[in-house]
C-alpha cells in the first residue's frame, strides 16, 4: 500500500492502494464514483473513459502511481464546465443513447475534445471516439449530438 494523491472533480484527495490498483477502481471503490463503467477491463471499449489532466482516458489502464499529482474528472464532475454541460443536453436533444452503458465514456470523451479544441468538426469528433464502443448501434444519434455541440 501507498498513499497517492490528486485531485478529483476539484477535491484534493489522497488514497492508500497498491500501486498496480486501477484507477478505475479507485474511483469506483475508493471514491464511490460510479457513473463511469468498466466494461472490458483492457482498454477496448472506453466505458471508463474520464479526463486527466484535459485528455480523455481508460481509466482502467490508469495504474495507481500514474495519478500522483493528476487532475482527474469523472463523469459526476463534468457539469462544473459549460463544455461537459452543452455536450450532455446536445446528446439528451438527439436521444443518444439506448442502454446507456456507454453514455458517460463517450461524454468525457467529447468534452474532452471540445475543451482542446472548441471548433472541432466531424473528422475531429470521429476520431475522438475511435475508442468508445456503443453496443447499441447508436452511432449515428451519437454523431448528431456532437456535431450539435459542436456549433
Ligand atoms: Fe476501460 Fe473498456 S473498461 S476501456
Amino acid at each position: 500500500m501507498s498513499a497517492v494523491a490528486f485531485r478529483l472533480d476539484g477535491e484534493a484527495l489522497s488514497v492508500a492502494v497498491p500501486a498496480e490498483t486501477r484507477l478505475s477502481e479507485i474511483l469506483r471503490e475508493q471514491c464511490l464514483r460510479t457513473a463511469s463503467k468498466v466494461a472490458c477491463g483492457i482498454g477496448r471499449c472506453g466505458a471508463c473513459t474520464v479526463m486527466m489532466n484535459g485528455e480523455a482516458v481508460n481509466a482502467c489502464l490508469v495504474m495507481a502511481w500514474q495519478i500522483e499529482g493528476a487532475e482527474i474528472v469523472s463523469p459526476e464532475g463534468l457539469d462544473a464546465f459549460e463544455t461537459g454541460r452543452i455536450v450532455k443536453a446536445a446528446l439528451i436533444a438527439e436521444n443518444a443513447f439506448q442502454c446507456g452503458y456507454c453514455a458517460p465514456g463517450i461524454v468525457m470523451a467529447l468534452t474532452a475534445l471540445f475543451l482542446a479544441d472548441r471548433r472541432a468538426g466531424e473528422a475531429e469528433i470521429l476520431s475522438a471516439l475511435e475508442g468508445n464502443l456503443c453496443r447499441c448501434t447508436g452511432y449515428h444519434s451519437i454523431l448528431r449530438g456532437a456535431l450539435s455541440a459542436a456549433n
